[in-house]
Parts: C-alpha cells; structure tokens; sequence
C-alpha cells in the first residue's frame, strides 16, 4: 500500500488503494468532535436501530440515516426511503458539516461537485463486522462514496469489482476518510469483526458515516 503515497497541500496524507480510490488520512480529524456531536443529534432524533437483511438476518452494525434519503434493509429489500420507517418522520436533515466535509474530501480525491443527499451512519462496537458488499440502490453510480471513519480503529476491506476478488486490508482510524468512484465505485468492501478499544470521544464505539448521491 505505500507503494502509493503521497503527501499533498496541508499535510493531508493520500494514500490511493486503486483506480479511483483514495484514503485522506486523518481528513477529518480537525472537525471530529463537531461531527461526533452531530451523529449524536441525529441518532437521539432517529435512533439507531439493527435493520434486517432481506433474508431476514439481523445486521450486527447498528444503523440511523440523516439527509432527504435513508438507506434502510427489511424483508422487501434494500432501499432509500425519505421516511424513517420506526417514526415515520422525515430523517434528519443532513448537517452543513457533513456535506462540507464530504465535497472537500471528494474534490481532494478528484471528485468536483460532490452534492450528498444521503448520509448513512453505522454504529460498530467490539466484535461488529459488515460483509463484503457493493452500494448498488443509488440510483446511478456518477458520484462517489465518501466514508467518515469516527472513534476506535477498523480494518476496512476493499475488494474488487467481482465479491471473490482477494481485499485489501486498510487499517482505518478515527479521521480518516476514504472516497471511493469512477472505476472503483462498485467496488466490493465490507469491515472486519472489531477489536475492543476505547476512544476519548466515542467510548468503545466506532462511528462510520457514509456520504452518498443517492437519488
Ligand atoms: C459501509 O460500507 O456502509 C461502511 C463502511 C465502513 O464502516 O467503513
Ligand atoms: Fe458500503
């Protein structure tokens, strides 16, 4: 992996992981405690909740949405929906930092224009993991994947653009963000199981928020 690195404007630490996909180590790190505190606004409006996978298996990461579009699982499938099916309110709107952040982070990695509606938040404790998948239910795939690492460390995998292809394993940590379009958007990736730790911000949780044009 460090066969491609780079150091740009700022000290932000570039590290491509492909054609089209980028980790910003410790992006985010400046407005961590600004976003912490807006996830904690959002799931105390829209709480987290282990949404069932279409084949009815509970999800071991716990999630919320806040923007126009939540992406929500249950036995008809997976979906955006404007609505929070627990409240059957509206998710909360998408915080200006979010949609700063994510439209900086995607132009650093070559994505101008980056314009969010969608912001999907996952809540990983020790022993959670999410399986390789791709983020298919935007309704195209021109925009990129800007995902918000929070909290305790995670090994993210990164796979290919067929599920049997060998991952990557990239070590994320709190403030590292990773954008991923273009030729790698369907790229498969998933989380391996966490290890236990604790974070001065987020106890022994890990926040991830995934940034996405959905609809
Ligand atoms: C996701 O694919 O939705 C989340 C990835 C992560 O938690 O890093
Ligand atoms: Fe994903």
């Amino acid at each position: 992996m460090d066969l491609f690195e780079n150091e740009v404007d700022g000290g932000v630490h570039e590290q491509a992981i492909g054609a089209g996909a980028v980790v910003l180590r410790g992006f985010a790190a400046a407005d961590a405690a600004r976003l912490v505190a807006a996830v904690e606004a959002v799931i105390a409006r829209a709480p987290l909740r282990h949404m069932l996978t279409p084949g009815g298996q509970r999800m071991s990461v716990a999630m919320s949405n806040c923007g126009a579009l939540g992406w929500i699982s249950d036995r008809r499938g997976y979906r955006y929906d404007a609505v929070d099916p627990l409240s059957g309110r509206h998710w909360p709107a998408l915080p200006a930092l979010c949609t700063s952040l994510a439209a900086r982070a995607a132009r650093q990695a070559g994505y101008a224009g980056f314009a969010p509606d969608a912001c999907l938040v996952n809540r990983y404790e020790p022993g959670t993991r999410l399986s390789l998948h791709q983020d298919r239910n935007e309704r195209d795939f021109d925009a990129p994947i800007v995902s918000v690492s929070l909290g305790i460390a995670a090994v993210f995998l990164f796979g290919g653009t067929e599920r049997a292809d060998r991952p990557l394993r990239v070590p994320l940590r709190h403030g590292d963000v990773v954008v991923w379009g273009g030729p790698a958007r369907l790229r498969y990736h998933g989380v391996l199981p966490l290890a236990a730790a604790q974070h001065p911000l987020t106890g022994g949780y890990r926040y991830n928020l995934t940034l996405r044009k959905a609809g």
